[in-house]
């Protein structure tokens, strides 16, 4: 079989990671040093590559999925006016942030069926694994919001710390529309994906219980009234 040789030079389930290569360049003066004798800088870009390439050979579903959640929050941040730092932000972390489920065990990360409560509460775990592991790249403090807190709800019966309105940063809920959006319009072992309508009708449901209610309203607007530019 041929494949296309992208990104990642053809390797089949690593590839049709859209938007990767467009990642924030770091200029040399601002690039971190890494404490070895040979005194290599850590390339910001290059890094999150390898971490993505990494949840990819792990678990491809959250490797796509988190490239598809970048794409479509960047159109949100656009369609909101965001500005070009948040939507750099808003790229950088969203490649990232699942990358905590590195740290969660085959049996619950690929368990093709419901997880129990105690399984629940590992997988739970994510975002804090994600934040460890992202430390040394020094993402600026919006970035490791969104890793940290892309869990949080509305209602404050989120995780990992409960935080409830507006003490989840807004790029948190923007990300997290784009995160259930997809996971809803997504084929999961244990389930088939929505159909596109109901896929819209869920997020309504959730809008003051998971989702901030307000940026619920502009989303639904946005993949209602431009569906053709987002998803051609
Ligand atoms: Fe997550």
């Amino acid at each position: 079989m041929i494949y296309d040789k992208g990104i990642f030079g053809g390797i089949p389930w690593l590839d049709h990671t859209p938007g990767i290569d467009s990642l924030r360049i770091v200029p040399p003066e601002k690039r971190i040093p890494f404490p070895v004798s040979r005194g290599t800088p850590v390339f910001l870009q290059e890094s999150i590559q390898t971490l993505l390439r990494t949840l990819t050979a792990r678990d491809p579903y959250t490797g796509h999925h988190s490239a598809r959640v970048t794409d479509l929050s960047l159109h949100f941040a656009r369609f909101l006016g965001l500005s070009s730092q948040e939507q750099e932000s808003l790229k950088i972390a969203g490649y990232l942030h699942d990358i905590g489920k590195i740290g969660v065990r085959d049996t619950i990360l690929l368990k093709p069926g419901p997880l129990t409560a105690e399984e629940r509460a590992i997988i739970e775990t994510h975002p804090l694994i994600g934040e460890k592991i992202v430390e040394p790249l020094g993402l600026l403090p919006q970035e490791r919001q969104i890793i940290l807190h892309h869990h949080e709800a509305w209602d404050g019966r989120g995780y990992p710390h409960g935080l409830a309105r507006d003490q989840i940063p807004l790029l948190c809920r923007v990300l997290a529309l784009a995160d259930v959006f997809d996971a809803l319009t997504s084929d999961r072992p244990y389930r088939p994906r929505f159909s596109w309508p109901d896929a819209v009708t869920e997020i309504e449901n959730l809008a003051g219980r998971q989702l901030d209610p307000e940026l619920t309203e502009k989303f639904v607007y946005m993949i209602t009234s431009r569906t053709p530019q987002i998803f051609a």
